[in-house]
């Protein structure tokens, strides 16, 4: 039977993180609303105690959007826990997310406090975000290289505490998909009432193994994957939503899970996610990027004019790409796509015709990146002559 994978989207808090983008309260709701009429399970819509606006924010998109839960982020500390309950007052369904370093590095160095110290945050604070509503996010920030033991220790904390979802994060995208497969079945054995939580993993792409570790993770038991929009996020950026939810698309059958999100509304999602953070996405990122369904050289044009999955895995379509499958033509481009390109464009050149349109075409084409439909026209016009 199959078992559903929640997404939890980041793209508004941990995509805000970013360097260079800031969220107006009103992209945060345009946002929100497309991803929750997608079907997406969980939105983290800020993080209310980091500023009044960023309260405001939050409590807007509280108010404005439905049918999904929308989440606010809290350190393990008692004031910021208010914070997101008061920003959350008006949301459907409120989940708060309660986090603290779990590494010894992050909690020496960086926090300054002990194990113990850490022990009692976390449960003061998860108790105090469940008297606030019943759905409790708990992370262990920087999980993956924390002492397991210790990892244990905390994770059970927090499930006595009330916590109802467990997040495992990968916070500076270190662990291999491997290892992360055996934290996971390692935690699961050492805390066997994890059980009765949802398990969760963040990942962060700075080896860009992101996509695979969120793919690791559900083969390993998590339930709840979170992601961002076109991977943004902190430095080299979050798991990429599109990825995520394509992957488990395609191979949602051997993994014996599925999402219930709708792929349909990607392609928008992530151009309003470009416009709005003014983060231009790569042309190479997959599903997304501008080449994604674009082919360039002749066997793979030849290939796919023929039969489009021998090179191209998604159905452009699935995810509501407004043109498709695209044949570019360039200095690798072969004679098949030429032709189809010339026939598009209105030519019905005869085979002799298209031998001189063609030595044409390679003769422009060795000098510059891409022959344009003008140049394409022009050639032909020169050949049928
Ligand atoms: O990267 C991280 O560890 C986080 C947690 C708060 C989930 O963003």
């Amino acid at each position: 039977m199959s078992e559903r994978v929640r997404i939890f989207d980041t793209t508004l808090r941990d995509g805000e993180q970013s360097a260079g983008v800031c969220f107006q309260p009103e992209d945060k709701v345009e946002i929100a609303s497309l991803l929750a009429e997608m079907g997406v399970d969980v939105i983290e819509a800020g993080f209310p105690a980091s500023s009044a606006g960023e309260r405001r924010a939050v409590a807007q998109v509280a108010r404005s959007v439905r049918g999904t839960v929308i989440c606010g982020l809290a350190r393990a500390v008692l004031d910021d826990v208010e914070a997101a309950a008061e920003a959350l007052a008006d949301a459907e369904a409120p989940r708060i997310h309660v986090f603290v370093n779990a590494s010894d590095m992050q909690i020496d160095r960086q926090l300054r406090k002990s194990r113990r110290d850490v022990v009692g945050m976390v449960d003061a604070a998860v108790r105090r975000a469940r008297r606030a509503t019943d759905d409790v996010e708990f992370s262990p920030m920087d999980a993956t290289r924390a002492d397991p033991e210790f990892l244990a220790e905390v994770v059970r904390t927090a499930l006595a505490a009330g916590a109802t979802t467990i997040n495992i994060p990968d916070t500076v995208g270190y662990i291999l998909p491997v290892k992360l497969e055996q934290l996971f079945r390692d935690l699961r054995r050492r805390v066997p009432e994890v059980e009765g939580a949802v398990l969760s993993f963040h990942g962060q792409d700075d080896l860009g193994l992101a996509t695979a570790n969120a793919v690791a993770a559900v083969g390993a038991g998590a339930r709840q994957i979170e992601v961002a929009v076109n991977g943004i996020g902190e430095r080299a950026g979050n798991t990429a939503f599109e990825e995520v939810v394509m992957a488990l698309r395609i191979h949602g059958e051997a993994l014996g899970v599925h999402t219930g999100v709708d792929p349909e509304g990607i392609y928008r999602v992530s151009r309003c996610v470009e416009d709005r953070s003014g983060m231009p996405v790569p042309p190479n990122k997959p599903i997304v990027g501008r080449n994604a369904f674009r082919h360039a050289s002749g066997i793979h044009q030849d290939g796919v004019l023929k039969w489009r999955e021998t090179y191209e895995l998604i159905d452009p379509k699935t995810i509501g790409h407004p043109t498709g499958t695209e044949i570019v033509l360039g200095k690798l481009s072969g004679r098949a796509g030429f032709a189809e390109r010339a026939r598009q464009l209105g030519f019905a050149l005869d085979e002799a015709g298209l031998d001189r349109a063609f030595v044409r075409f390679q003769s422009v084409a060795e000098t510059q990146r891409a022959v344009g439909d003008e140049e394409v026209m022009a050639i032909c016009r020169g050949a049928a002559a």
